[in-house]
């Protein structure tokens, strides 16, 4: 290997220290709202078989058509895929260890997605959801459930400007139905229609009511609506879920324009969108998803979930002003002198004992410099041992932002400190 440094893969991004600090508090916030509804929590590998993402979320859709990091495994020659959503994953794993046997199942992941597309802000190549599945729940009730979850965690962090635009999909007998008027239609047009929408004319039609180009917008106005198919259990399911949510006091908007990018979902779709993200809005997204279970192997059964962009919430937080609460250290050991050094390492894991986060300085250095590195550790107290102390058995505690520096014995030094850190 050339001298030259190794970056990291595009859109693939480090999360350093002063950020990780976010990270960890959003996650923290996130467990409790996430206990707090009941939901456990799911581990599944980073890696699956590439065949489950395409029965799962479709051929024909972009992330499997162009978005995914599948590789052949050159050891046994397996057909492989890093997880491009955690969905198909989640039901995987829910069938082959037999979870929806007995009860019904309310369900949380999260970690790194992969998908191959072009960076910008907000869309990354690895990128990181936490996603929410409940299996074996039939109901709107469910569909509100999960609706009001969202709008609870925005409370809670601190988010404004985010909105919910929901609709319906239907069953599949109507999405059948729609799916052949919409061919009819385009296929009417066909000289109209971009090399996309040609391409997908009747693989996934549905697909072309997504697209963004201005000079389809018109035919696209004009293609049979879905709404105009549905069921009257798929109505009811819908009228249903608004109440609740009427009821509950959130606000949303029908938009029958939205379709997903994925093919396993059903009736209720909905994604929280905000403007304050440029194009990469969506923050969170999700739907029933009836159908997949079956279609992955499993005994029929209904099912519902969404998955929220890390990223993405980060940036709105940031935004927002909002800091995790805390610092991350509350004692900085200095130390000078060879019994002083062995002291000091008794001292820090006495602090440790005491529940104290402490770092016990390490590559020696004068006092001066110690104390610097003590001040931009963010440490509340610094514990200062020179041998003098060590051969008294003290130490001196010094309050790192304004107070007296006090010498206590070895003893008295968590009492001490205590008290230091609970008046700031
Ligand atoms: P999705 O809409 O593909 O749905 O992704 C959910 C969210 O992940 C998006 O709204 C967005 O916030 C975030 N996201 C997606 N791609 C990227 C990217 N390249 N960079 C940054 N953030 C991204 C799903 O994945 C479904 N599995 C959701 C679901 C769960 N439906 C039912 N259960």
């Amino acid at each position: 290997m050339s001298n030259e440094t190794v970056q990291a893969v595009r859109g693939m991004n480090d999360i350093l220290p002063e950020e990780a600090r976010l990270w960890l508090w959003f996650e923290e916030v996130v467990r409790d709202w996430l206990a707090s509804y009941g939901y456990r929590n799911i581990r599944m590998p980073l890696v699956e078989p590439t065949a489950l993402f395409k029965r799962a979320i479709g051929e024909v859709t972009d992330i499997v058509e162009k978005e995914m990091y599948s590789f052949e495994d050159s050891l046994n020659g397996d057909h492989l895929t890093l997880r491009p959503e955690g969905t198909a994953s989640c039901v995987r794993a829910v069938l082959q260890h037999n979870l929806l046997y007995n009860a019904p199942q309310r369900l949380y992941y999260s970690g790194p997605m992969f998908r191959h597309e072009r960076p910008q802000k907000g869309r990354y190549r690895q990128f990181h959801q936490v996603g929410v599945e409940s299996l074996g729940f039939a109901g709107p009730d469910m569909d509100a459930e999960q609706i009001l979850m969202c709008a609870r965690l925005w409370k809670k962090l601190g988010l404004s400007d985010v909105t919910l635009q929901l609709n319906t999909l239907g069953d599949a007998d109507a999405r059948h139905r729609h799916r052949a008027k919409l061919i009819a239609h385009f296929e009417q047009y066909q000289d109209l229609l971009d090399e996309e929408a040609k391409r997908r004319l009747h693989s996934n039609p549905l697909r072309i009511l997504d697209s963004k180009n201005p000079a389809m917008q018109e035919l696209i106005e004009a293609a049979p609506k879905l709404m105009n198919e549905l069921g009257d259990d798929a109505l009811a399911h819908f009228s249903a879920l608004q109440d609740m949510l009427k009821r509950h006091g959130v606000a949303f908007e029908i938009n029958p324009r939205l379709v997903r990018g994925l093919d396993y979902y059903n009736r209720t779709v909905f994604e929280w969108v905000t403007t304050r993200l440029g194009a990469q809005g969506t923050i969170c997204a999700g739907g029933r998803y009836d159908g997949l279970i079956e279609q992955i192997g499993g005994k029929p059964a209904p099912a519902m979930g969404f998955a929220m962009g890390v990223e993405r919430l980060l940036v709105l937080m940031h935004e927002a002003g909002m800091k995790p609460p805390g610092y991350d250290v509350d004692v900085y050991v200095v130390h000078q002198g060879e019994l002083a050094s062995t002291l000091a390492s008794q001292v820090a894991e006495r602090l440790r004992d005491g529940n104290l986060r402490a770092i016990l300085h390490c590559g020696g250095g004068s006092f001066k410099s110690q104390m610097k590195r003590a001040d931009s550790s963010g440490a509340l107290v610094s514990v200062v041992i020179g041998d003098d102390e060590a051969q008294a058995n003290e130490v001196s505690v010094k309050p790192m932002r304004g107070g007296n520096q006090m010498r206590v014995s070895v003893q008295d030094m968590l009492a001490t400190i205590n008290t230091f850190i609970k008046q700031e």
